[in-house]
């Protein structure tokens, strides 16, 4: 029996070296080369390509090597009936986590600004911080940790969900009929949501144009949510004066993209939390046991929700 790891734009060596290390038990191949598909009972997976996962006929289960799985529902031909599960794991969070609050402090603290002034030799003391308050979109599992983190800092935060929450001690709004209110609260909007169809192209004029001026945008979660042009055009009105994009629609971001030449968007190339193999690996493989006897799995992703 067999993992097989499905991931054509990663490099997978250190993945491999650790299965090795840690469980020498398993045999781990890496696609194409599956010598016996019909051994394959876990398919480790990041952009699969689209039908491949019908050729495992004893696949248990399917495991995105990251938190987010729009990669595998994107995949028209999906084995029916394959519980699929994704990575939850405090590293994942704590990277993320501090990525954003690098974010947030650079806004609070205007250093975009001291940039700028200090290629024209400016000094001015003038308003050297920005009021904040977070508005996290999406407070699942990395959401509620930036959340808890932030009011360590004593900063404000509001998170918003799709049903509703109770999480000690941070105030959630959710669902279509709150989000009006959600965006008058804050300065700060940070995007840490699932990629599903509800949520694809979530951060739009519409939504802009319901923020307050000078809004910081974060985007961590997924390019689709964004609509490119429609940030530009926020940008323009002067509604959004910063946005730190670490996602975008095509990746890696073309070299003719308009917000290579923004000065208002920051960018770094999808990295703002990166999985870390030592702690995903007992993570599948301890699924995939559950998996061989029939128990539940962890981190299993609800197929009527997409996430
Ligand atoms: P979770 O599934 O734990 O949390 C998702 C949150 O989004 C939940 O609170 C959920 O609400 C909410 N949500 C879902 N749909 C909607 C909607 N239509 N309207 C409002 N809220 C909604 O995900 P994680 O926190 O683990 O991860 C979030 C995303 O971050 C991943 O899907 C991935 O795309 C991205 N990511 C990016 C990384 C990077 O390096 N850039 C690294 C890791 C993750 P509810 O609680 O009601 O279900
Ligand atoms: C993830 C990611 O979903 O890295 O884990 O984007």
């Amino acid at each position: 029996m067999s993992i097989a790891i499905i991931a054509p734009p990663r490099n997978v060596d250190s993945w491999l070296i650790h299965f090795t290390e840690l469980y020498p038990g398993e045999t781990v191949e890496v696609w194409p080369n599956i010598t016996k598909p019909d051994e394959v009972e876990c398919a480790l997976v990041w952009y699969h390509p689209e039908g491949c996962l019908q050729d495992f006929p004893n696949l248990k289960m399917i495991c995105s090597m990251g938190a987010g799985v729009d990669h595998i529902m994107r995949d028209h031909a999906l084995p029916v009936g394959i519980p699929i599960t994704r990575i939850v794991d405090d590293l994942l969070a704590k990277s993320m986590t501090r990525y954003i609050i690098t974010c947030i402090l650079n806004f609070h603290r205007r250093f975009l600004k001291y940039a700028e002034d200090k290629k024209e030799r400016v000094w001015d003391m003038k308003n050297p911080e920005i009021d904040v308050r977070v508005g996290i979109l999406g407070i699942g599992q990395l959401g509620q940790d930036l959340a808890r983190k932030l009011q360590l800092l004593d900063i404000d935060v509001i998170g918003f969900s799709r049903g509703a929450k109770s999480i000690d001690n941070i105030p959630t709004q959710h669902g279509e009929n709150e989000m009006d209110k959600f965006l008058s609260q804050i300065n700060i909007l940070v995007c840490l949501l699932p990629l599903t169809k509800e949520t694809e192209g979530i951060l739009n004029r519409d939504l802009f144009r319901k923020m307050n001026k000078n809004t910081c945008l974060i985007n961590v979660a997924r390019g689709k949510h964004l609509i490119e042009d429609d940030l530009i055009w926020a940008i323009e009105n002067e509604i959004i004066s910063e946005a730190y994009l670490d996602v975008f629609d095509e990746e890696p971001l073309d070299i003719r993209h308009p917000f290579w030449n923004k000065r208002e968007v920051f960018i770094t190339p999808h990295i703002a939390s990166v999985t870390n193999p030592l702690a995903a690996i007992p993570q599948v493989v301890n699924n995939l046991n559950n998996a061989r006897h029939d128990k539940p799995l962890s981190h299993q992703v609800d197929m009527s929700k997409g996430y």
